[in-house]
């Protein structure tokens, strides 16, 4: 078969995916595959690509598929053992970033990242504040911890980890605490489950409306950290500003997914 056809015959995938499929069996470019459209696939070839056409046609998500996903322009891996990264999580780094600029520019500081799951955040913290920030990173599932390893480790991030249920294996104060905790509500049926069927129960589902989490770390956080910084869904916001400034933290910026919150005192 050649390219060409293989890009047709593909009823249920996607054009852009049987070229991303192509691009990872072949080792080539989306350009190079326009370019090379008559070259016939060889037996091996279209066995792979058969078994990814297989998985992407039985719901799997490309990024399981490929085992690796980008977040804020760096590639990381990743299994069914962790979430997959969202875009929407992008803006915990662009928000911290702010706070770093504004409230300790010049100085170190310790943030810690609960429930880090592929390591995203911790290590591109890690990376995009170089060396303004030791990272400490926590999580509940040991298989989540020895993937966001993994990938400090190709990324060359020195991040610290440790398995925590939240801040409970953790001692000390920290400037900045962020986590992207499981906060989706069982009883949500409004949202298309054909990804969330292929990732960790662990990383999604969160008791009481999806809040438990939430509001157990913002009980520990209090008086031991200076913000903290949560991601969960919009039509959450308001139940969890609530909540905080009832433990003594102010919302100081809401945007998309993410709310940072400070500690009027710590
Ligand atoms: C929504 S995922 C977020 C993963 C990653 N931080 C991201 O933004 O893509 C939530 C993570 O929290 C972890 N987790 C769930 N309950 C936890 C708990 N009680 N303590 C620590 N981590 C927990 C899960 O294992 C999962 O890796």
């Amino acid at each position: 078969m050649k390219i060409k056809d293989f890009l047709k015959a593909q009823p249920g995938v996607k054009r852009n995916e049987l070229e991303i499929f192509l691009c990872r069996v072949l080792d080539i470019s989306r350009t190079e595959i326009i370019l090379q459209e008559d070259r016939i696939l060889n037996k091996d070839e279209l066995a792979t690509l058969k078994k990814m056409v297989d998985a992407r046609k039985a719901g799997k998500p490309v990024a399981y598929i490929l085992n690796e996903k980008e977040f804020y322009g760096r590639m990381f891996y990743v299994d069914g053992s962790v979430l997959i990264p969202r875009p929407e999580t992008e803006t915990t780094i662009d928000i911290i970033r702010e706070i770093y600029e504004r409230d300790f520019e010049g100085r170190k500081i310790r943030i810690i990242d609960v429930g880090t799951g592929s390591g995203c955040i911790a290590v591109t913290l890690k990376l995009e504040l170089k060396n303004c920030a030791g990272i400490l990173a926590v999580d509940k599932s040991l298989e989540a911890l020895s993937v966001a390893k993994k990938n400090a480790k190709k990324l060359g991030a020195e991040v610290e980890f440790c398995e925590s249920n939240l801040l409970g294996a953790v001692d000390g104060d920290f400037d900045i605490i962020v986590a992207n905790l499981p906060y989706v509500d069982t009883k949500w049926d409004w949202l298309d489950k054909t990804t969330l069927g292929f990732e960790p129960e662990i990383a999604l589902y969160a008791e009481n409306e999806g809040l438990q989490l939430i509001f157990e770390l913002l009980e520990q956080a209090k008086g031991r950290a200076k913000y903290v910084i949560l991601e969960a869904d919009p039509c959450q916001h308001v139940k969890i500003e609530n909540f905080a400034r009832q433990r003594g933290f102010e919302p100081v910026k809401t945007e998309g997914f993410i709310i940072a919150l400070k500690a009027l005192q710590v």
